[in-house]
């Protein structure tokens, strides 16, 4: 199949990246991350989680950082929304698009949102149901779709009957997430193949993380699968939570230069997210755990010495 001519990146950073940071992370450092993300060309940025503080403190001030985030009109700031309480919280925050999460596999729907699989869907139906009424974009997630920390492998097919109710339901769009990051190439052929039965190609994303550095690889696949949505995060921050071990997302700097190797243009400044990169890195005391972004450091550091 012919590769995508054009493709959106979805930049989690600001919600996945941060969500497990164990040190508070200060709300204007948050906000000024998704300003930034949005001035190197991000279109859609998913801004924070309007969860239990309890289950993820660092996202307890989901409120104040929606509220203090300067909106531009052609960028989407989806916020995640795990019943109708995180819901009606992010309603009252004006957001205009949320996500709702579920999982393909049991342990870990227990683990991180308290419920099974079915009970989350039907948790998920009113959240889908107010949103509709209320002109609010609903996009689904799909948690270990190529393996679960607690069960291990999980079947393709499982996946497609949970991304399956989530379209059925009404969500726009289904991000399937690598949650462990132990996913390869034909896995992900294998896994998409089977959602694709299911639901249009148009609507799948995906969502790897970079626990064994993968990630690239398994979008390439991805792309030549025809999936054009993918879900990544800004330095490769991140983890879950209930997901022990499992490194940062896909960086989206390592996934602009793949699609501009391949002709496809992102309309993302690279030079523009690297220095985002490098600045969130300096906030949380880090290096970017991106590997383009420590190359394209190294070419302006040879750069300037040549210069003198
Ligand atoms: P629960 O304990 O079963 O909830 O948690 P509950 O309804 O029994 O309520 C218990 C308390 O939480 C009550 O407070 C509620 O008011 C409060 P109390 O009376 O004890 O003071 N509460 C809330 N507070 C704020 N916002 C809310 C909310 N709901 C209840 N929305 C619940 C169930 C779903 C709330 C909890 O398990 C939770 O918040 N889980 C979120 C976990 C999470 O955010 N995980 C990370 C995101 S998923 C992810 O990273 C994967 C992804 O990236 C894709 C991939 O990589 O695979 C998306
Ligand atoms: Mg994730």
């Amino acid at each position: 199949m012919a590769l995508p001519s054009k493709v959106r990146i979805v930049e989690v950073g600001p919600r996945d990246g941060l969500q497990n940071e164990k040190k508070p992370v200060a709300t204007a450092v948050k906000v000024e991350l998704i300003h930034r993300l949005a001035a190197a060309g991000l279109k859609s940025i998913e801004a924070t989680a309007f969860v239990s503080p309890k289950w993820v403190p660092q996202m307890a001030d989901a409120a104040e950082v929606f509220a203090a985030i300067e909106k531009l009109p052609d960028v989407s700031y989806p916020v995640l929304t795990p019943n109708m309480k995180g819901f009606e919280a992010a309603l009252a925050a004006g957001a205009r698009e949320v996500a709702v999460f579920g999982a393909a596999s049991e342990t870990f729907s227990q683990k991180n949102i308290n419920c099974s699989i079915a009970e989350s869907l039907e948790r998920f139906r009113p959240i889908v149901e107010a949103a509709k009424a209320a002109d609010i974009k609903v996009r689904g997630y799909v948690s270990c779709v190529l393996g679960c920390p607690y069960e291990g492998e999980i079947t393709p097919l499982a996946v497609a009957d949970v991304a399956q109710a989530l379209i059925d339901m009404g969500c726009y769009e289904i991000s399937l997430g690598d949650t462990v990051g132990a996913g390869t190439p034909e896995r992900t052929k294998n896994m998409i193949e089977a959602v694709a039965r299911r639901i249009p190609l148009k609507k799948i994303a995906g969502h790897f993380h970079d626990t064994y550095g993968m990630a690239t690889a398994n979008i390439y696949a991805a792309l030549q699968m025809g999936i054009g949505i993918f879900d990544s995060s800004v330095a490769g921050l991140g983890g879950c939570p209930y997901a022990s071990g499992a490194l940062g997302n896909v960086a989206t700097e390592d996934v602009v230069w793949l699609l501009s190797g391949l002709g496809i243009d992102s309309g993302i400044n690279l030079d523009a997210l690297v220095d985002t990169g490098v600045w969130i890195s300096k906030k949380l005391k880090r290096e970017p755990a991106s590997r383009v972004s420590q190359a394209v450091l190294a070419r302006r550091a040879m750069q300037a010495a040549v210069r003198g």
